[in-house]
């Protein structure tokens, strides 16, 4: 029976996360970037919120470890056993991006990154991120970028592949065939899970919200790079929103 992306998420993505999260040593450069950047724009002892917190390792471990005080939330509970095993310190809960249980003006800065592809509603969850921050606060979240051609011609293929068409699924049982022959997991399920944004949907939240400055950065190793908010951005696979509350 197909279930919903949430449910999904919560039972079966999560266990493929751990997995991949337990073999991971590197912090990578991407990673890195994101903490110096944080450590650069929000000073020491500030109340952090990471949405979609996973285990929490690598970005809420380090910045915990570097004296801030860190929260987060996660949808999957057995990822929230992990991250309270990972470090005691941040204080770790179950829940929905979409929803989240704090109340407003909780935190200095509220982050969500390598996620905002796997959260149905998206929007909401920003205007949660927003609410939660206080004001002159910060709201860092990274995107999938639909504008350009790689991500959206992969999007469109996973969309087809979990489509019940005869074609569909003529193709997925022979990839599932290959996977099985080579000792993998078959992926049987019919969950688009994953959805990249256009960059004027950001945009546009943008300009509805209580935004003093926005500034977006196309991620690039080891690096991101600052660009103007004029454009698609479509060389960028993934780009990444730094904005600062009203
Ligand atoms: C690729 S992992 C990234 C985890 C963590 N941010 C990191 O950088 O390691 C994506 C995470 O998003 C979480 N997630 C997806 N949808 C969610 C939702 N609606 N609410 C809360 N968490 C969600 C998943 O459970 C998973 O932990």
């Amino acid at each position: 029976m197909p279930i919903d992306q949430k449910t999904y998420i919560r039972d079966v993505y999560s266990k493929a996360w751990i997995a991949s999260r337990h073999n991971m040593t590197e912090v990578g450069d991407y990673n890195r970037s994101l903490c110096s950047l944080i450590q650069h724009l929000v000073p020491r002892d500030s109340r952090l919120c990471e949405v979609a917190i996973g285990t929490g390792w690598p970005i809420a471990d380090y910045l915990q470890r570097h004296g801030y005080r860190v929260s987060g939330v996660d949808i999957a509970p057995n990822l929230i056993d992990r991250c309270k095993q990972i470090n005691q310190n941040i204080a770790a809960k179950v829940g929905d991006a979409e929803n989240l249980e704090y109340p407003s003006a909780s935190f200095d800065c509220v982050y969500c990154f390598h996620s905002t592809w796997y959260i149905p509603h998206l929007l909401d969850a920003l205007e949660e991120m927003l609410r939660v921050c206080k004001p002159h606060g910060l709201v860092l979240f990274d995107i999938l970028n639909m504008s350009n051609k790689k991500t959206a011609r992969a999007y469109k293929k996973h969309v087809f592949r979990q489509t019940p068409s005869l074609l569909g699924k003529g193709l997925r049982y022979v990839s599932n065939t290959g996977r099985q022959l080579r000792g993998q997991e078959p992926d049987w399920d019919f969950v688009i899970f994953w959805t990249p944004t256009y960059p004027r949907k950001i945009f546009e939240f943008i300009s509805r919200n209580h935004i003093k400055e926005a500034r977006v950065y196309g991620v690039i190793d080891p690096e991101p790079i600052q660009l103007d908010r004029s454009a698609d951005h479509n060389d960028f696979r993934r780009l990444l929103f730094v904005l600062v509350k009203t």
